[in-house]
């Protein structure tokens, strides 16, 4: 058993090693599972991907919650009873009492063929991806670092919490759990990069751009991020370069097919977010050979 314990472990390393860029499963592994939910989140910690990416939110309560949305998504979850959600319902203004209430994991995503739904799966909370990744005793789960995007935008206060109480509260989430070290924030909103900043400089932040900035050089110079995340439909070759040249990484969002994969890994980004990380991972070793 130790023996093929240690065989496992020596053909992860192998494969790890034989990757390019890093792999950080977006939503967890929302192509094979929910997104945003712990069955997402293992598996792609079962894959051996490098960085979880996944997005927060604020309940009621003051809870930090997993959600991409500000909302229940009725796409993706049903209701206490089993049924669709009719209503707008606003995470901010529930507790996580109430949020738990509903199944985000019973509908499948028809965008992702290959999604398998969990039901009874409930939102989870950021403490509970953390005890996921540290009760896994394999490898990956114990280097695996954690992209956490501030979910927010400014011009809504309706829908999100201020900024300065989101990022507040996250960071004690992340000091509870000792996780200061294996954490990366990414926004859109560039106030909640501000904020963490203030509380604790050694945690790298990520711009996340959806447009090709008109001077990539000025906005790296006002928010000093260690990382730009680009939607990797604009992102070129000069792009990574300049920013490599300004010390920043290049992580673009969100391709999920080969051909795509192979043209940012020529351009040497840094990493890669995508749905399909074990596909990544698989795809990466014949590449670098
Ligand atoms: O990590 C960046 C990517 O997740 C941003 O897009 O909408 O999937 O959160 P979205
Ligand atoms: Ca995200």
């Amino acid at each position: 058993m130790r023996y093929l314990i240690l065989v496992t472990l020596l053909a992860f390393e192998a494969m790890a090693g034989a990757r390019t860029v890093a792999v950080h499963g977006h939503r967890g592994s929302r192509g094979y599972y929910p997104e945003n939910t712990l069955p997402a989140f293992a598996h792609a910690l079962k894959v051996g991907v490098n960085v979880l990416e996944l997005d927060t939110g604020i309940t009621k309560d003051e809870q930090v919650i997993v959600s991409h949305d500000p909302v229940i998504n009725p796409r993706h979850c049903l209701d206490k009873d089993g049924k669709v959600v009719t209503s707008k319902v606003i995470l901010k203004n529930i507790t996580l009492k109430e949020v738990k209430e509903y199944d985000c994991g019973a509908l499948k995503n028809s965008d992702f063929p290959k999604q398998t739904p969990v039901p009874k799966t409930s939102i989870p909370t950021l403490s509970e991806v953390f005890e996921l990744a540290t009760k896994d005793e394999s490898l990956a789960a114990s280097k695996v670092l954690f992209n956490i995007e501030t979910k927010i935008e400014p011009g809504n206060p309706e829908l999100y919490t201020d900024p300065g109480k989101f990022v507040k509260l996250l960071y004690a989430v992340i000091k509870k759990h000792g996780m200061e070290k294996r954490v990366i924030i990414q926004s859109f909103d560039f106030r909640t990069l501000v904020e963490i900043r203030k509380l604790d400089r050694r945690i790298p932040i990520s711009l996340l751009l959806s447009d090709e900035p008109g001077d990539l050089a000025k906005l790296v110079k006002e928010y000093k991020p260690n990382i730009v995340s680009p939607n990797f439909k604009w992102v070129k070759e000069k792009h990574v370069n300049a920013l490599k040249k300004l010390g920043v990484q290049t992580i673009p969002w969100t391709p999920n097919r080969e051909s795509d994969w192979k043209k940012l890994i020529k351009m040497k980004v840094d990493g890669i977010i995508t749905d399909y990380p074990d596909d990544l991972i698989r795809f990466q070793v014949p590449f670098s050979e």
